[in-house]
């Protein structure tokens, strides 16, 4: 059975309803799914239906057997499903730690095991712990987003671009934290313009053309694939 999966899903904006055209999309326990295509494809919209930002005019989004399109925020989260948005994904005033409590506040009592099991995963964040989020670089800003979704244990983690604006060696880095992180029960989804890096680190990938799915796969064949190299990779040859 999927963690996750989108059947048909419709929706955009207001009177732009139609941003997203009917876009199926699977996730296995353990994956690491991404969604690449061109800018105003409809990537961060299928990720903001899916979380409930965005309300579908159609379809079908569920965490194991829960249907969560439509759902409260609340409800998303009980379900498993966590997106980290592309930008302010952290508070600068506040220190790693109590960004880190942001993602129990509804639970506190949960604080203090959770942090330490979110440290383990990224010791970046322990050795941080008292700094503010505005003075963290962006890569560590992306880990501490990261760790705030993971202090919900997600089944599902969907990402928005974490490596927009990063120096391509912290790219690599937050790639590797990033595979890591899907494993176990845990999926994750994420959309990337950095393609075909994207691509080396995936199990399988979507490409969204125009709010629908133009091309599927396992991300090593659509890597390697030409037309995908030249419309998508800047004509990169496959090494
Ligand atoms: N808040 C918004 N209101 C209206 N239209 C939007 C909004 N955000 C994005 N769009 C439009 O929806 C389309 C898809 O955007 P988006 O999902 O952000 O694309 P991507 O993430 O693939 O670059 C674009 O045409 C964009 O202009
Ligand atoms: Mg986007």
């Amino acid at each position: 059975m999927s963690a996750f999966s989108i059947e048909g899903l419709v929706g955009g904006y207001g009177a732009a309803d139609h941003v997203v055209k009917g876009v199926d999309l699977q996730a296995a326990p353990g994956e690491l799914v991404c969604i690449i295509g061109p800018n105003g494809a409809g990537k961060s919209t299928v990720l903001k239906l899916a979380a409930g930002l965005l309300s579908p005019k159609a379809g079908r989004v569920t965490v194991g057997e829960t249907a969560i399109a439509n759902a409260s925020p609340q409800a998303v989260l009980a379900a498993g499903f966590v997106l980290v948005p592309q930008e302010k994904n952290v508070f600068g005033g506040l220190s790693v730690e109590e960004n880190l409590a942001m993602g129990t506040h509804m639970r506190p009592a949960l604080f203090k095991a959770r942090r330490d099991a979110v440290f383990d995963r990224l010791p970046l964040l322990a050795a941080r712990r008292r700094q503010l989020g505005k003075t963290l670089s962006g890569g560590q800003r992306q880990l501490l987003a990261m760790g705030i979704a993971l202090m919900a244990e997600p089944k599902v983690l969907a990402l928005d671009e974490p490596t927009a604006g990063l120096s391509p060696v912290a790219a690599d880095g937050l790639f590797a934290t990033i595979r890591g992180l899907a494993s176990g029960d845990v999926a994750v989804v994420m959309v990337e313009q950095n393609a075909l890096e994207a691509l080396t680190i995936a199990d399988r990938a979507y490409v969204l053309v125009d709010g629908r799915v133009a091309r599927e796969g396992r991300a090593s064949d659509i890597a390697a694939d030409d037309d995908i190299r030249r419309l998508f990779l800047g004509g990169r040859k496959a090494a």
